[in-house]
This record gives C-alpha cells, sequence and structure tokens, in this order.
C-alpha cells in the first residue's frame, strides 16, 4: 500500500513528530511506501510530491515546522481542484491519504473522503481550538513560549513602573491567552469568546498599580472591545476565507496609557508562538497521534481523525472534529478572574 502525508494550514511544533512516527510504524510494522505532498493541498493539487522513507525522517523528531511545507490552499477553491487531485493521486499510485491539520485542512479532508478519496487526520493547531479532541499538539509549546515571556515582561515592567501588554494568538478561541496567562500570574485575560470593556480593563491595571507592582494585560490576537471591532491589519481573506489578525495589542496600550495617564507597552507575540522545537508533551502526544493515524489507515478506517480523550487516543469521524470549534467555557474564564485586578 502506498500512503500519501501533507500538513495543512498554520504550521506547529509536533507536525514532524507526527509524520516520523507515520512512516516508522507504516515501514516496520505494515510494509507500506510513502509519498510526502508538500505544501499542504497544493501537494496532490499540483502534483508536488516529496520522497517520504524512514531515512528522510530521521532525526525531525525535535525539529519545528513542518519538513513537508504547508500552505492554506483548498481545492474546494479551485476548479475542477478535486478531480485533480483525484487524479494526481491515482497517478501518483497512492491509496490513502493522511492529512495533518486544522480545521480548514481537516474540513476538507471530510469533504474528500465524501467525495470517495480515502483520508485519516490528525489534529493540529497552537489555538487547541478542535472539539473533538483535548488537547492538540502544539498548544503547550506555544502556552510555554508565552508564558516565559510574561515573566520576562513582569521584571521589566516593574523597573519601569509600566503596563505591559502581551498580545497572543488565538483566532477564535482564547486558550493560549487563558493558560498562559493563568501560569504567568496575568492582571487580566481578554479572549475572543468575551468582549471587554477598557473601563474594566483600566480599573485592573490602576489596581495593580497601587500595589506597586505592574500590570500584565494578555490580550488574544481575536479579542474585541465592547466599544469596538476586531483589530486587523487589512481586509484580505485567505482561500479559508480568514482576515490577518493582529494589533489589538497596541490598540488596547494606547487606551490604557490615555485612560491612567502611565506608561504602556505592547508586546506581540506572534509567530515567535509556532516556531521552534515542540515541548516533550507535545512530542509524545504528536508521536502517539502519528503511530494511531496509520494504524488507522491500516484498519481502513476512512473519514476519521485522532484524537486525545483522556490520556487515549481514540478515533472520531471527521464530521464531529470538524462540527464545531472548541472555545473556552464561561467557567474556566471565571476561575482566572479571581486573579484579576
Ligand atoms: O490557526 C493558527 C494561527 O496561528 C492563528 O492563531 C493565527 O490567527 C493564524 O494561525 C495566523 O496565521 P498566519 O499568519 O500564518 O497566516
Amino acid at each position: 500500500m502506498r500512503i500519501g502525508v501533507l500538513t495543512g494550514g498554520g504550521d506547529c511544533p509536533g507536525l514532524n513528530a507526527v509524520i516520523r512516527a507515520i512512516v516508522r510504524k507504516g515501514v516496520n510494522d505494515y510494509g507500506y511506501e510513502f509519498v510526502g505532498f508538500r505544501d499542504g493541498w497544493r501537494g496532490p493539487l499540483e502534483n508536488r510530491t516529496t520522497p517520504l522513507q524512514v531515512e528522510n525522517v530521521r532525526g525531525i523528531l525535535p525539529r519545528g515546522g513542518t519538513i513537508l511545507r504547508s500552505s492554506r490552499t483548498n481545492p474546494y477553491k479551485v476548479d475542477g481542484g478535486v478531480e485533480t487531485v483525484r487524479t494526481n493521486l491515482k497517478d501518483q499510485g497512492v491509496d490513502a491519504l493522511i492529512a495533518i491539520g486544522g480545521e480548514d485542512t481537516l474540513g476538507v479532508a471530510k469533504k474528500l473522503t465524501d467525495d470517495g478519496i480515502p483520508v485519516v487526520g490528525v489534529p493540529k493547531t497552537i489555538d487547541n481550538d478542535l472539539g473533538a479532541t483535548d488537547y492538540t499538539f502544539g498548544f503547550d509549546t506555544a502556552v510555554n513560549i508565552a508564558t516565559e515571556a510574561i515573566d520576562r515582561l513582569h521584571t521589566t515592567a516593574e523597573s519601569h513602573h509600566r503596563c505591559v501588554v502581551v498580545e497572543v494568538m488565538g483566532r477564535h478561541a482564547g486558550w493560549i491567552a487563558l493558560h498562559s496567562g493563568l501560569a504567568g500570574g496575568a492582571n487580566m485575560i481578554l479572549v475572543p469568546e468575551k468582549r471587554f470593556t477598557v473601563a474594566d480593563v483600566v480599573k485592573n491595571v490602576e489596581s495593580r498599580f497601587r500595589t506597586d507592582f505592574s500590570p500584565i494585560v494578555v490580550v488574544a490576537e481575536g479579542a474585541q472591545p465592547v466599544e469596538g471591532e476586531m483589530v486587523t491589519q487589512n481586509s484580505d481573506r485567505d482561500a479559508f476565507g480568514h482576515v490577518r489578525l493582529g494589533g489589538i495589542g497596541q490598540w488596547l496600550s494606547d487606551r490604557i496609557e490615555q485612560e491612567t495617564g502611565k506608561e504602556s507597552r505592547a508586546v506581540v507575540l506572534g509567530h515567535v508562538q509556532r516556531g521552534g522545537t515542540p515541548s516533550a508533551f507535545d512530542r509524545v502526544l504528536a508521536t502517539r497521534f502519528g503511530l494511531h493515524a496509520i494504524g488507522a489507515v491500516h484498519d481502513g478506517a476512512y473519514g476519521t481523525m485522532v484524537a486525545l480523550r483522556g490520556t487515549e487516543i481514540a478515533r472520531v469521524s471527521l464530521e464531529e472534529a470538524t462540527a464545531e470549534l472548541k472555545t473556552v467555557p464561561e467557567g474556566r474564564l471565571r476561575e482566572a478572574e479571581v486573579f484579576f485586578g
């Protein structure tokens, strides 16, 4: 059997660990052959391939990014895209595909399965917002990077009696903001799930300044003020309809300076959160996902995605996996609110 593997959407620490596990188990246990498709769905669409053998995956376990590269290509947005994918897979002698990606990549995987192309999905996103799995790999690494940044920002903010607003990733879900904010002792955490008022932020910032400690406000890039809109960098949309976010940190920092008369700085962590080596937790989770994904192919369980449920790896349908995003529940926010102000 010959299996195609691709990574789609925003990259994420741990992708290479998944690829390595798929190939190692696939070759050693089942005698499968592999072909790597480059640049997400652009690979099968434009026949961009790369060899994928045990030799190609040696040494990649701790490496960030993806050796297969990635893109946000959507074959359903290209005229005749699905038929081209089907023909190219046939020409490559590919019997099944493993697609490693987030909601967009897995949404395409689900549609392709419905259209008769056998796909197994592996969930990835630093945002941790996929509904069917307890955690996605990449999230733990991103939270550790953001927490370390917050720790560092505390000391410089205190030296200068400044507020620092830390903007972290999180388009629809505030998981990175919530976890790094809790771990880093943030003065306030702002997430896309709950609109905030500048008055509330100012109240908490002023209260923290009164203790002679400096406020650190953690804001997810998708968070929105009650009195304004989501801040975007421009109005362009990608093939999945997403605008490029970013800028809420600076906007809020300016408002804090205006309202409190104290100095404030904005720090945007951006892609630093997605780059570099995965944490040990993410390496283990990614490896287990890879092992179970090739197991699913072996069982012919197409149209499914591997998922973490508690400590076990389960199989869920791609339909369930892409049905709804996992956002931060009200109760988790209330827990964090104890430490605001
Ligand atoms: O989906 C993951 C993510 O990191 C989001 O948090 C962020 O909005 C987006 O990707 C940014 O992606 P890029 O700048 O690579 O297009």
